[in-house]
């Protein structure tokens, strides 16, 4: 791993484990059949392929059956949303909700079925990014088919209660999507005992390959195909499988299991003393996690342009600069860093927006890398800050 920044944007990715790719490696080369070959070499890749997949299934209490292979968290999301939206309207349902504080690959998925004719109403979140069952239950209609509300907000860490959301959703028939990528096998979470009918999750989040990921479709849930070709993936995704990113997948899944609880508290125990450190040195800090319901591993912050005026693109320029990776969640649009969508939806002006910083924590993070990203943050924002009144 390059030791040369800091790395705090686990949220962003994280490093191939090195047992993952251990075990992907003979299916590149000794183990290549195509998995849906019925001869000798494409039934062992086929066995590989669903080996993999009972071991993604059983971490979420799930049938192997209800797991389809995709591209990642982004295809996952695209799948659900499109694909339950196209069989929902053949009954009529046209109406979709999801929250403003959501990933863009459902935002954008949500402005894709716009286009083609679909209603798509944006409840307010609270000042964490959560969506209180309130929110949810005013927004409710009678031709509402779908409802898709994130676990973790991968910029905030803020957790949904997707047990009270999904079962508001459940009593009312409408289907309940959730993209858990951020929470994924960083939390245990059985899906048989949640109100939750799809649920998307990517694997490079948990030091698995990039490129691969999963959509949870309950059993008896319609989903209407959209990628033709082959009948593989049960028919529902045509493409020839990818066996060696499974087997990454799934050997990832197996190596957080070993870890998990240790490995959280560890994590809780580093925000607290990153977010005590940074208090501690920096007036005007705006806490956006909220820490008591949320993943272990992600802190944000921003600064209230009220007191203290951050420049957005200086400040992640500085940070990278003096050594410190992390992100902010703003987009960059034709040369101008936009402020993020998530930072506004929970409030914030502007420029108080564009000063937030995300703080992702990982499994080679250190105390030590914690101290020094205080230091670091501390002196670019003594640096490049300037009293709001001066202005
Ligand atoms: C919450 C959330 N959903 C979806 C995605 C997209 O996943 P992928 O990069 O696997 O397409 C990400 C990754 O940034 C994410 O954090």
């Amino acid at each position: 791993m390059n030791r040369s920044n800091i790395y705090l944007d686990y949220s962003a990715t994280t490093p191939v484990d090195p047992a993952v790719l251990l075990a992907m490696q003979p299916y590149f080369t000794d183990v290549f059949g195509n998995a849906s070959s019925v001869h000798a070499h494409g039934r062992k890749a086929k066995a590989a392929l669903e080996r993999s997949r009972e071991i993604v299934a059983a971490e979420l209490g799930i049938y192997p059956g209800e797991l389809l292979y995709t591209s990642g968290g982004t295809e996952s999301n695209n799948t659900a949303l499109i694909g339950a939206a196209l069989a929902l309207r053949k009954h009529g349902k046209s109406h979709i909700v999801t929250s403003k504080a959501e990933h863009q690959a459902v935002l954008e998925t949500c402005e894709f079925l716009e286009s083609i004719g679909f209603t798509v109403t944006y409840p307010d979140v609270n000042r964490y990014g959560a969506v209180e069952p309130e929110h949810l239950t005013g927004v409710l209609r009678d031709d509402t088919g779908l409802v898709s509300l994130m676990h973790a907000n991968n910029e905030l860490g803020t957790l949904n209660d997707i047990r009270t959301l999904g079962d508001i959703c459940r009593d009312q028939g409408i289907l309940f999507h959730s993209d858990i990528v951020q929470s994924f096998a960083k939390m245990p979470i059985d899906l048989s005992e949640l109100p939750v009918d799809l649920a998307s999750i990517s694997a490079h989040k948990i030091y698995g390959p990039k490129g691969i990921g999963a959509l949870y479709i309950r059993k008896g849930v319609e989903i209407e195909r959209f990628q033709h070709g082959g009948g593989q993936e049960r028919g529902r995704r045509g493409g020839t499988e990818n066996v060696p990113l499974s087997v990454g997948f799934a050997k990832a899944v197996e190596c957080m299991q070993q870890i998990r609880e240790e490995e959280r508290e560890r994590l809780r125990s580093m925000r607290t003393q990153l977010l005590n450190g940074l208090t501690e040195k920096i007036e005007g800090l705006h806490v956006n996690t909220d820490i008591s319901n949320s993943v272990d591993h992600i802190l944000n912050v921003s600064f209230d342009a009220a007191k203290i005026l951050i420049d957005g693109e200086a400040l992640l320029m500085s940070l990278d600069t003096a050594g410190l990776s992390v992100s902010n969640g703003s987009a960059c649009t034709s040369g101008s860093l936009e402020p993020s969508h998530v930072q506004l939806a929970i409030g914030h002006d502007a420029p108080t927006a564009k000063s937030a910083i995300r703080f992702s924590l990982g499994k080679y993070t250190t105390g030590g890398d914690i101290r020094h990203a205080v230091d670091i943050v501390a002196g670019v924002i003594q640096k490049i800050g300037r009293p709001a009144e001066t202005v």
